[in-house]
């Protein structure tokens, strides 16, 4: 509902104010009048009634036109005032109009007097609207004034032109460290570190396309630099144009972000596992080692448990043992076996701990895994190699002893057959006793082979032509149902090991290849040469890098289990039936590999056969096969002094009654001491010295060499049970030294000793 018209009229005469109101009336029906004479009055009704207009006479008795004029100026200038007159003239008017009155109307013409009031408080509403679009911008322009320059964030208007700062706001002034008056004399080249060229080119850019996100570096005050992030816009105001820009100082952000970078690149080349879960054990991350590892990419394995990598090794127990630990707020740690993807199994070392929040919250839980299989075999693998090097030297201790005592058997039952050739009841018996000597001493061979402490003559020998000796002996041992391969490789050369060696190793392999072939099978041997790298050594801490001849033995027999397969080197170790083998034959193919400065690998699975492969160090230069080793007859002495030299007084009888029988003059110590005591109160002398190699206070070498200084033309010949580094280095007989074998047998030892002498 629209108000009634207010109006003021100022006027002393009762009818002017009748003449006035009733011409308003006329084109305003609805309107309040109020009349007043006087300033107090005046002044009242422009703060009480508030007139919309006011009509004011000129002059009146008490007060005054221009006077009310002046006060309506002052007080309510937006009010249209109209000055009535009457008997007046032109002047009048004009010098009230210049005083701001909006209109005049003369009394004599009072009709007009409607319409100046409408035309005037139309202006009035006309300037009341201009007015109030003139505050209302006046007050966003103060907003937007507060908006830039109370904004937390840093605000810089810049002239594209030229660069210059043309304003910057308080956050601006706090970050870059200079007053806003120096900063309003800057350009910002001067705060950006990159070239002129580049940032005018930018400055280009928001200009064309309005608006521009970009990365820069800026500089402050004190020097430092910041990384900073730039939103900037073009705005124009009165036709010209400027960038707007928005500074965010992420110098903060950037490092966090490069370290948390960091951080991240080392936790995915990490060599370990690291995998976080959610408390409920959902999986939220897993870093590269993880896939590496187990196989499963970390799409197919986050938001999944653990659990799918469960083995089924661990029973419950195990895991609810974890689960207790970790959600009480302790670290566990354990090995556990896990699946792979693939289905493989492998043993992990892991860690797994609690993440809590400062007041003791768990949030997460990480676990570190590292994979050990690897380790665990080689761990296994070389505790493996050192129980068989405890074993061989309990072994090599007891099968001395054993060999010397073997030796008096043989000694004694020969020459007592000897005696009773006439006794058939007898002397079958004595050879009853012979045989099983003969065998005790092949299974102390075999113990001795073992503790590679057997003598040893090797050569360079051509692995192949080697073998393809032996190959009629090996058929022979195999029997007709079992087909031998033979597939020599065409670049094998040749090998640096005992011949008799070799051929007792291959005897041990075909013989056990035969056992492990039910019926009928394939026996195939086959050589071949390979280089051996580091890679290949880190997984097999027995071998070193070269090259190598390989020697393969496979058959299509039985095969082995895992566990049977781990013990096959242990002496004694058998899976035959008892007197059907004694568990020696790996046991001397180890040493014997071992003491060639070879190793052997076995393969096998159960029901698809087995492979052995032994690696023998390759030897370039060309070797001579070695003849095998003849059988000696017995040849009888011509009454030649023989000094023996042997600690074991039973071997010592039975070596005096084999060249007494023989035709020798004998004299016998069993210390060092009295043997040269026997030498140098002597005044016949010996033609030759027998001595054991290992004897108490000074070895058999020495004692040579002692006598020698006494008697320089005595011959030498040296025996032992096994290699001693007296005689031989690492178990390997000096060329030159004559030496026998204990146990010996009549025929040997008087073959030798006379072959000795005749030289
Ligand atoms: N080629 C093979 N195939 C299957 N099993 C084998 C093979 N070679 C050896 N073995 C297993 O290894 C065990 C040990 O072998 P080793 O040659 O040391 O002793 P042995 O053959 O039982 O007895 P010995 O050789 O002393 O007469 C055997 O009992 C057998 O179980
Ligand atoms: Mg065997």
């Amino acid at each position: 509902m629209k108000l009634p018209v207010r109006v003021l009229i100022v006027e002393d005469l009762p009818t002017d104010v009748e003449l006035a109101q009733r011409e308003i009336r006329k084109v305003l029906p609805q309107c309040e009048f109020l009349q007043v004479d006087h300033e107090e009055a005046f002044m009242d009704a422009l703060r009480e009634f508030r007139p919309d207009i006011i009509l004011s006479d000129y002059a009146m008795p008490r007060f005054d036109g221009m006077r009310a004029l002046a006060l309506a100026l002052q007080h309510v200038p937006e009010t249209p005032f109209i000055v009535m007159t009457g008997s007046m003239n032109e002047e009048t008017a004009v010098s009230c109009m210049k005083a701001g009155a909006w209109d005049y109307v003369i009394k004599e013409h009072i009709k007009r007097l409607g319409s100046a009031v409408l035309s005037a408080l139309d202006q009035r509403a006309v300037k009341q609207e201009k007015l109030q679009a003139e505050r209302s911008l006046r007050e966003s322009e103060e907003l937007f004034r507060n908006l830039f320059q109370n904004h937390t964030a840093i605000k810089l208007i810049i002239d594209p032109d030229t660069g210059r700062l043309v304003d910057v706001n308080d956050a601006a002034v706090a970050f870059y460290g200079w007053s806003r008056e120096e900063m309003l004399r800057m350009r910002v080249q001067d705060l950006n570190t990159l070239p002129e060229e580049e940032i005018r080119k930018r400055m280009d850019d928001v200009r064309n396309r309005r608006k521009a996100h970009f990365e820069a570096q800026h500089r402050r005050a004190d020097g430092s630099l910041r990384n900073v992030e730039v939103f900037s816009s073009r705005i124009e105001v009165k036709g010209k144009v400027f960038l707007h820009s928005i500074v965010i100082d992420v110098t903060e952000r950037k490092q966090i972000e490069a370290e948390r970078e960091r951080l991240m690149t080392a936790i995915q080349q990490l060599g370990e596992i690291i995998l976080i879960t959610d408390t409920t054990g959902k999986i939220l991350f897993v870093n590269q080692a993880f896939e590496t590892i187990t196989g499963y990419s970390p799409q197919e394995t986050v938001g999944q448990t653990p659990r799918i990598l469960k083995s089924g090794v661990q029973d419950e127990a195990f895991y609810k043992n974890l689960w207790d630990t970790i959600t009480h707020g302790r670290t566990w740690k354990s090995r556990i076996v896990n699946r792979k993807k693939d289905g493989t199994l492998y043993t992990e070392s892991a860690t797994i701990s609690p993440v809590k929040t400062p007041s003791g919250k768990i949030t997460h839980y990480v676990a570190v895994k590292r994979d050990i299989t690897e380790h665990l075999e080689l761990e296994a693998k070389f505790q493996q190699a050192q129980k068989l090097e405890a074993i061989g030297r309990l072994a090599g201790g007891v099968a001395h002893d054993y060999n010397n005592m073997i030796n008096v058997i043989l000694g004694y039952t020969q020459m007592a057959m000897a005696q009773v050739r006439n006794h058939p009841k007898l002397y079958e018996q004595l050879e009853q006793v012979l045989a099983a000597a003969h065998r005790s001493s092949e299974i102390t061979q075999q113990l001795l082979a073992f503790a590679r402490k057997q003598t040893i003559k090797p050569e360079i020998i051509p692995l192949n032509a080697s073998i393809e000796k032996s190959l009629r002996m090996l058929h022979r041992l195999i029997g007709e149902n079992i087909e031998l391969a033979w597939h020599p490789g065409k670049t094998v050369g040749n090998v640096y090991v005992d011949p008799v060696q070799l051929e007792q190793m291959l005897a041990n392999l075909c013989v056990n290849a035969r056992d492990a072939i039910a019926d009928v099978g394939k026996l195939t041997i086959e050589t071949d040469r390979v280089t051996i790298d580091d890679a290949y050594c880190k997984s097999h801490p027995e071998a070193l890098p070269g090259d190598y001849a390989v020697l393969e033995v496979s058959d299509n027999g039985c095969g082995m289990s895992a566990e049977v397969m781990e013990k096959i080197f242990e002496p004694f170790y058998t899976t035959k039936e008892v007197g059907k083998g004694t568990g020696l034959g790996l046991s001397s193919v180890y040493g014997i590999v071992r003491q060639n400065k070879g190793f052997i690998h076995v393969y096998s699975e159960e029901g698809k056969g087995t492979t052995f492969r032994i690696y023998f160090p390759h030897h370039e230069t060309p070797g001579k096969i070695l003849e095998t080793r003849q059988t000696v007859a017995p040849v009888k002495g011509k009454g030649e002094r023989v000094l023996v030299v042997e600690d074991e007084p039973m071997l010592i009888e039975v070596t005096r009654e084999i060249l007494k029988a023989a035709g020798y003059v004998v004299v016998t110590a069993t210390r060092p001491e009295e043997a040269l005591q026997i030498v140098s109160s002597d005044t016949v002398g010996f033609e030759l010295l027998i001595s054991d190699v290992v004897l108490p206070e000074m070895n058999g070498k020495e004692l040579a060499k002692r006598i020698r200084e006494h008697l320089p033309d005595v011959r030498v010949l040296f025996m032992s049970g096994y290699t001693a580094n007296a005689i031989c280095h690492f178990g390997i007989l000096d060329e030159d030294v004559d030496f026998i074998q204990k146990p010996y047998s009549v025929a040997s030892l008087t073959a030798k000793v006379r072959s000795i002498l005749e030289r």
